[in-house]
């Protein structure tokens, strides 16, 4: 069983955005720049949040985080977002969801201007990548495509079992496989039978947050095992999806959790902010 380095990938990554940064300031004489706007005290996504300034600003990214309290209004939320649509500094921007329920999701996500959209989160963008069209593509989806791609595997003809439907993770890693010629089942809460399903896949890609959800009859002997699932357990201990040390005896590749998918995603953030400036200078 091999493991699928993230961490490792993820620093080789950074390193390159890191230059491609110089680059754009010695040639161009510009920083990228990641807005980053975070409403309410979702412990998970203020930790997420910290995760991607700390790297922009290690990889020479200018990046800015807006607070807000749980209870803004949806306008002051849209009204940030276009201040930063305006903004030439800004060429990345990002609001970390969940939003709280009060604010409609879709209108802010739509509020944002699709060249800024790093998260890939836009329906531009979206349709975009679903036609197999140059656009951003969410960064956990992305992370997950490069990962294979670095231990040399092919996605072509296999077939791939993805778990969990988000519009975050499972829809958009399922048109990426599906763009890549792979076979795509894609498995959600309603799926009557799940074993049936992921029993007889090539590639399983879980991301449910359900803990312990994938076990080892649910996978077939020499199956590849990638989970973006992060869970943390009572006792503060981080976990994916999968009952890791039994499935990992039956799998040929298995990301860990952490440092699998996890820190693969703020790294394609990354390179999604540098791909957005280098578009605007052309
Ligand atoms: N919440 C969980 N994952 C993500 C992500 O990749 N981007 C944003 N904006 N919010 C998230």
């Amino acid at each position: 069983m091999v493991l699928l380095d993230g961490k490792s990938l993820s620093n080789k990554i950074k390193a390159k955005v890191k230059e491609d940064v110089l680059e754009l300031q010695s040639s161009k004489g510009i920083t990228p720049g990641l807005a980053v706007v975070l409403v309410g005290n979702d412990a998970a996504s203020a930790t997420y949040v910290k995760m991607k300034s700390k790297s922009c600003n290690e990889a020479g990214i200018y990046s800015v985080v807006h607070e807000m309290p749980e209870s803004i209004s949806q306008d002051s939320i849209l009204k940030t977002i276009e201040m930063m649509n305006q903004n030439p500094n800004i060429d990345g921007i990002l609001v970390q969801l969940p939003l709280p329920s009060h604010v409609d999701t879709t209108v802010i996500l739509e509020a944002i201007d699709p060249k800024k959209d790093v998260d890939g989160f836009h329906p531009f963008n979206v349709g975009r990548v679903r036609a197999g069209l140059d656009g951003f593509i969410p960064a956990t989806p992305y992370g997950v495509m490069e990962l294979l791609k670095e231990y040399d595997i092919d996605v072509k003809g296999k077939d791939v079992c993805v778990v969990g439907a988000s519009n975050i993770v499972g829809k958009p890693l399922a048109t990426l496989m599906l763009n890549a010629n792979a076979t795509v089942d894609i498995c959600h809460i309603y799926t009557k039978d799940l074993k049936a399903h992921t029993s007889k896949a090539d590639i399983v890609c879980v991301g449910t947050g359900v803990v312990g959800l994938i076990k080892e009859d649910m996978i077939k002997d020499g199956a590849i095992v990638i989970d973006i699932g992060i869970n943390r357990l009572e006792d503060g201990r981080i976990v994916g999806d999968v009952d890791y040390d039994k499935v990992a005896q039956k799998c040929s590749y298995i990301t860990p959790v952490p440092g699998g998918v996890g820190p693969m995603t703020i790294a394609m953030l990354l390179v999604n902010t540098v791909k957005a400036a280098q578009k605007r200078v052309g």
